[in-house]
C-alpha cells in the first residue's frame, strides 16, 4: 500500500524514494501530500477539532482560529534531548549534545519502526525564504501530526507550488538541494484505539545530521521541536551551510526604522528565546515621528552583498510569539495581527465566550479554563497560561510588515544588537568599539534562562549570539566564522554592533527601564551613533550613552533611575571576568585568539 500511495505524490525520484522508505519504516495508514490549499486547511482543522486537539474560537472574536492545549510534558524546546550528530564529535563542540550518527540512526530507527500506525503521514514540501531566491532553500517535512501541518502552513511557505518548483528544477537538470526533515509524535494507535488530544512520547529526540543536512525529530509536538523548518533547519542546519558558504544564519529579528526626517535604517537583533525579539520587531515608538516596520521576529539569514553590506532576509512566513505579556500597551501590532484570525493559540487559557486569554492581557475573564484544562478565575493561585504559551499567526497579517519583506535580496543591515535578560551588570545600551569587539560581546552574551526551554528558569548562562541552542557545529568555529566575516570585508560597510538590556532591576526587583515602545529611545540613540550625532562616554566595556544623549522627552523616569539604567559598575563587571574566563576555557584551542585578547583588554581596563 505505502509505495503505491507515495507514488501519486511527486515525479521527483529522490523525494519519492525517501517518502516510500519512511512509510515502510513507520507504517502509517495513509499518506497525504500537502497542497497548502484553503480546502486542506479546512480539512485539517476540522479533523483536529474532531480529535479534540483544537477548539474552534468564536468567529466574531478570532475568525478561523483555534485553541490547543498540549500534554504538560510537551511545552517547550528540549535542549537536553537535542543532538548535533556530526561524524566527528569535535565538530559538535562543547555546547551541543553529540552521538555518533550511525548509532543515533540505529536507535531512532527503532523508535520510528511502526510509530505512525493508525495515523496519516503528511508530506509537507516547503521553502525557507523566497521561492524566487537565487538558491531556494527547500525542505520536505514528513510528519504524523496534523497540528504540525496546520502550524507549518502559518510559519513557512509550503504546499504544491513548492513541490512543483522542485520537480521543474529536477526536470531541467538544475542542481538544487532539499533538506529531508522527519517528524513523529511517537504515539502509534492500535486498531480501534482512540487518539488523545495531544499525542506525544516521553522519549524525545531532536536530531540534526549536519553533513547530510538532515533532521530527525521524535516524541514532541511542540513548535520548536516539531516545526522542523524553524529552529532545526533555519538555524541549526542553516548555520552549518552558512559556515561552509560564507554567510550567517542567526537568531535575530529584523526591523526597519524611519526617522522623522525620512532616513531609513535596518536593525537586526539577537536576544535569547523569550527575551524580547518579537516585541522589538513590532515596536510602536513612543517618540514622535519615528516609525518601525517589521521584517522578521526570530531568524535572519545574512550575506555580504556585492556592495560590501550585510543583507538580511527573514526565512519565515509567520510569527510564533510568546503570549503572556502581550497586550494593547506592550505590543499593539501583535494584537492587531492575531485579531485578524487564521491563528493557532497553544497553552493559553480558553474563555467561556470562545476567546483566549493569558497573563498580562487586558480584561481578565471572570472564569476560564486554564491550559491544564482546569477551571480558572482571577483569584486562582495557578497561572491560566503556561509561561511559554504561544500564538502562531501569519506574518502577512501584520499591518506594519515592511514591503521589503517580499524582496528576496533582503535589506542591508546598519546595526546589530545583542541583548539578554540580566537583572544587574549590563547597562541599557552600549556600543562595541569595532566588529571584533562586537563579536566578543556576542560570544560572551549572557542571559537568565526562560520558560522557552525545559529546565530551570532565571539562571544566568552564556548564550553566545543568542544561539547557544541553535549553533549546528563547534561554537569555537562559529566565533571564528564571525571574526572572519569582519576580517574579509570592509569594516566600514558592515553593521555597527551594540549590546542592550531591557531587564535591569531595582532593589525591589522591579524593571527599571519601562521597555516595549520606550525602547524606541534606544533605537534612536543607536542610529544617531551610526551617523556620528549622539554623544557617548567611553567606559571599560564600550561606549555608553551620556544621560543627555538619550532622548528622554516625555519619559516618566527619575534622573536617578536613568542613571541606574546606564550605570557601568566596575565591581559587577569584575565579577563577570572569571565567568567569561571559565566559558572561554571550555573551547580550548578552538577559541579564536583575538577573543582572549579582547578579554585581556577588558580586564586591564577594569583593573587599570
Ligand atoms: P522573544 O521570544 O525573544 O521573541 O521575546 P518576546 O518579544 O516574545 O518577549 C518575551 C517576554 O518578554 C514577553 O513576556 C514580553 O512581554 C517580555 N518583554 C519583551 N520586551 C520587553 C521589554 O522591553 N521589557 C520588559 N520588561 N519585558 C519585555
Ligand atoms: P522565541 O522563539 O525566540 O520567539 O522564543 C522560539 C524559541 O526560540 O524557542
Ligand atoms: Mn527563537
Ligand atoms: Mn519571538
Amino acid at each position: 500500500m505505502t509505495a503505491a500511495a507515495a507514488q501519486q505524490g511527486t515525479t521527483h525520484q529522490g523525494i519519492l524514494d525517501w517518502v516510500t522508505e519512511v512509510a515502510e519504516l513507520t507504517q502509517p495508514d495513509d499518506i497525504h501530500w500537502c497542497t497548502g490549499s484553503d480546502e486542506e486547511w479546512v480539512q485539517l482543522t476540522d479533523f483536529l477539532v474532531g480529535t479534540g486537539t483544537f477548539i474552534r474560537l468564536d468567529e466574531s472574536k478570532k475568525p478561523n482560529s483555534f485553541y490547543a492545549a498540549s500534554d504538560p510534558i510537551d511545552v517547550a524546546r528540549v535542549e537536553d534531548r537535542t543532538y548535533i550528530c556530526s561524524r566527528d564529535e569535535r565538530d559538535a563542540g562543547p555546547t551541543n549534545n553529540w552521538m555518533d550518527p550511525d548509532a543515533m540512526k540505529e536507535l531512532m530507527r527503532g523508535l520510528y519502526a511502526g510509530c505512525m500506525k493508525g495515523r496519516t503521514m503528511y508530506v509537507v514540501p516547503f521553502v525557507m525564504g523566497h521561492l524566487e531566491a537565487e538558491h531556494p532553500m527547500f525542505g520536505v517535512e514528513i510528519t504524523d501530526s496534523a497540528y504540525v501541518v496546520a502550524s507549518m502552513r502559518v510559519m513557512a511557505r509550503m504546499g504544491s507550488h513548492v513541490l512543483r518548483k522542485m520537480e521543474e528544477l529536477e526536470a531541467a537538470g538544475t542542481e538544487f538541494s532539499w533538506v529531508p526533515a522527519l517528524h513523529s509524535v511517537g504515539h502509534p494507535l492500535a486498531e480501534g484505539e482512540d487518539d488523545v488530544a495531544w499525542p506525544c512520547n516521553e522519549t524525545k529526540y531532536i536530531v540534526q545530521f549536519p553533513e547530510e543536512r538532515m533532521i530527525w525529530s521524535f516524541g514532541s509536538g511542540y513548535g520548536g521541536n516539531a516545526l522542523l523548518g524553524k529552529k532545526c533547519y533555519a538555524l541549526r542546519i542553516a548555520s552549518v551551510m552558512a559556515r561552509d558558504e560564507g554567510w550567517l544564519a542567526e537568531h535575530m529579528l529584523i526591523l526597519k526604522l524611519t526617522s522623522p526626517e525620512g532616513v531609513v535604517k535596518y536593525v537586526a537583533a539577537a536576544f535569547p528565546s523569550a527575551c524580547g525579539k518579537t516585541n522589538l520587531a513590532m515596536l510602536q515608538p513612543t517618540i514622535p515621528g519615528w516609525k518601525v516596520e517589521t521584517l522578521g521576529d526570530d531568524i535572519a539569514w545574512m550575506r555580504v552583498g556585492e556592495d560590501g553590506r550585510l543583507w538580511a532576509v527573514n526565512p519565515e512566513y509567520g510569527f510564533f510569539g510568546v503570549a503572556p505579556g502581550t497586550n494593547e500597551h506592550t505590543n499593539p501590532n501583535a494584537m492587531r495581527t492575531i485579531a485578524k484570525g487564521n491563528s493557532v493559540f497553544t497553552n493559553v487559557a480558553l474563555t467561556e465566550d470562545g476567546d483566549v486569554w493569558w497573563e498580562g492581557l487586558e480584561n481578565p475573564p471572570a472564569r476560564a479554563t486554564s491550559w491544564k484544562g482546569e477551571p480558572w478565575t482571577p483569584d486562582s493561585t495557578e497561572l491560566s497560561s503556561h509561561p511559554n504559551s504561544r500564538y502562531c499567526t501569519p506574518i502577512k497579517q501584520c499591518d506594519i510588515l515592511a514591503a521589503e519583506y517580499d524582496d528576496p535580496r533582503g535589506v542591508p543591515i546598519d546595526a546589530i544588537l545583542f541583548g539578554g535578560r540580566r537583572r544587574d551588570t549590563i547597562p541599557l545600551v552600549f556600543e562595541a568599539r569595532d566588529w571584533t569587539h562586537g563579536t566578543f560581546l556576542g560570544a560572551t552574551l549572557s542571559s537568565e534562562t526562560t520558560a522557552a526551554a525545559v529546565g530551570q528558569v532565571g539562571v544566568v548562562r552564556r548564550d553566545p549570539m543568542a544561539m547557544l541552542p541553535f549553533i549546528g557545529y563547534n561554537a569555537g568555529d562559529y566565533f571564528n566564522h564571525w571574526i572572519t566575516v569582519g576580517k574579509e570585508n570592509d569594516a566600514a560597510k558592515l553593521p555597527k554592533i551594540f549590546y542592550v538590556n531591557w531587564f535591569r532591576r531595582d532593589d525591589d526587583g522591579n524593571f527599571v527601564w519601562p521597555g516595549f515602545g520606550e525602547n524606541s529611545r534606544v533605537l534612536k540613540w543607536v542610529v544617531e551613533r551610526i551617523d556620528g550625532q549622539a554623544a557617548a562616554v567611553e567606559t571599560p566595556i564600550g561606549h555608553v550613552p551620556t544621560p543627555e544623549s538619550l532622548d528622554t522627552d516625555g519619559l516618566d523616569m527619575s534622573a536617578a533611575d536613568l542613571a541606574k539604567c546606564l550605570e557601568v559598575d566596575a565591581e559587577e563587571w569584575k565579577a563577570e571576568l572569571p565567568q567569561i574566563q571559565e566559558w572561554f576555557d571550555k573551547f580550548g584551542d578552538d577559541l579564536p585568539g583575538v577573543l582572549w585578547t579582547e578579554l585581556d583588554g577588558l580586564r586591564a581596563r577594569l583593573e587599570g
